[in-house]
């Protein structure tokens, strides 16, 4: 399979990079950190015989990467502004981890030319950050906004400084989108196709044995444990999760619907809270992420409930804990948020844009179901 083919490829970042998720990655540091780096390159070291196939493999890859990435381009002297909105986030620390990887090594721009800042959750944080980056004259943004919403005004202010910005993971609406593309503004996301996750989640119920409907009421009765609801990879997967159900004539009842903001511990306390309300009539919790189907997991267990036996558990990102938790049969799936390939394809679109190319305003990049049968083939490809 492609994607695993290219995972495997950048298998020794994906060591350090789950390696650094695990240690939680709450940095509040602004620059790139130098310690990012140094356990990438010392990561190898430790490497078993056959993960040091797996090394120069992605030797290989990456020089044929490099040159068909960057041509004649030259990164050497070129400075990157990077805020991520929050580094207190899971999936954002894998991805953020990934893109210094990726610029630096794979690409041959130079650490002390890319600063990283933590916008810690504040819409209004990240933008002086950003009108610093703008008048330290960087040569070009890579954006994780707080709030896509001030995706325009952003726009505007880089625009008029001559600076091109790739937006990711957050959204900004179709209609920014679209200007971007009739005012010939320099500007584009990078993402995943939200809708294409949460089906992938309404799916992996469709495919249990019951339908997801295991007292055989008739109907499946779920919560729904929501990320940020600003954000459109919520919205949709909130939505689409259901609909999968409902547009293959399966009858769905929402039991409890409420925001855990991405975040574990608020996945745990709004899980404990829908069982003690709730009890055995939930069947199926889908949670927006894995950071809180994590701890959806905890209190399903606190309450002596047993996943796949007498409730479903979904999630979205396929953390390393909840692929193997998917292969321990303690959550029934999860979707691969593929981080290597969308921060390969930010950055390679922030050299795009460098080189005087003209970019798509919107780009995508495909989710992967994880279930039992392929668990263990994403670990190994994530490890
Ligand atoms: C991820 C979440 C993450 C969020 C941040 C989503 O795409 O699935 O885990 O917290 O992005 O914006």
């Amino acid at each position: 399979m492609k994607l695993f083919k290219k995972v495997m490829a950048a298998g020794l970042a994906s060591t350090m990079v789950l390696s650094m998720a695990a240690c939680g990655g709450g940095s509040t540091e602004t620059t790139a950190a130098p310690e990012t780096t140094v356990a990438a390159t010392e990561a190898p070291v430790e490497t078993t015989a056959a993960e040091e196939t797996t090394a120069s493999e992605a030797a290989e890859t990456t020089a044929e990467e490099v040159a068909e990435a960057t041509g004649d381009f030259d990164a050497s002297n070129v400075t990157v502004g990077i805020s991520i909105y929050k580094f207190d986030d899971n999936f954002m620390t894998l991805y953020r981890t990934e893109l210094e990887r990726y610029l630096t090594e794979d690409l041959g721009f130079k650490k002390e030319n890319i600063t990283i800042q933590d916008g810690k959750g504040d819409q209004a944080e990240q933008s002086n950050q950003i009108d610093n980056f703008i008048t330290s004259g960087v040569d070009v943004l890579i954006l994780n906004l707080v709030q896509a919403s001030s995706a325009p005004q952003i726009t505007d202010k880089c625009n008029a400084a001559g600076i091109p910005v790739v937006y990711i993971n957050r959204e900004p609406d179709a209609e920014e989108e679209k200007r971007w593309e009739s005012e010939g503004i320099k500007a584009t996301y990078v993402g995943c196709d939200a809708r294409q996750s949460g089906t992938f989640q309404g799916e992996e119920i469709l495919a249990t044995s019951n339908k997801g409907d295991i007292n055989g009421d008739g109907k499946v009765s779920y919560i729904m444990i929501q990320g940020d609801p600003e954000n459109v990879d919520a919205q949709y997967r909130t939505e689409f999760s259901v609909k999968a159900l409902t547009d293959a004539g399966v009858e769905v009842e929402e039991l409890f619907m409420q925001r855990g903001d991405w975040d574990q511990a608020k996945g745990q306390q709004l899980t404990q809270d829908a069982l003690t309300l709730h009890g055995e009539d939930i069947e199926v919790v889908f949670c927006n992420n894995d950071a809180m189907a994590l701890g959806a997991l905890q209190a399903i267990e606190a309450a002596g409930r047993k996943v796949n036996e007498d409730i479903y558990l979904v999630g979205v990102d396929a953390l390393t804990e909840a692929v193997q938790n998917v292969l321990d049969g303690k959550m029934t799936g999860t979707v691969f948020n593929d981080h290597i390939a969308q921060a390969k394809s930010a950055a390679d679109i922030a050299v795009q844009f460098l080189q005087g190319e003209d970019v798509a305003a919107v780009n995508m990049v495909d989710y992967t179901k994880v279930t039992t049968e392929n668990a263990q083939e994403v670990l190994d490809a994530l490890k």
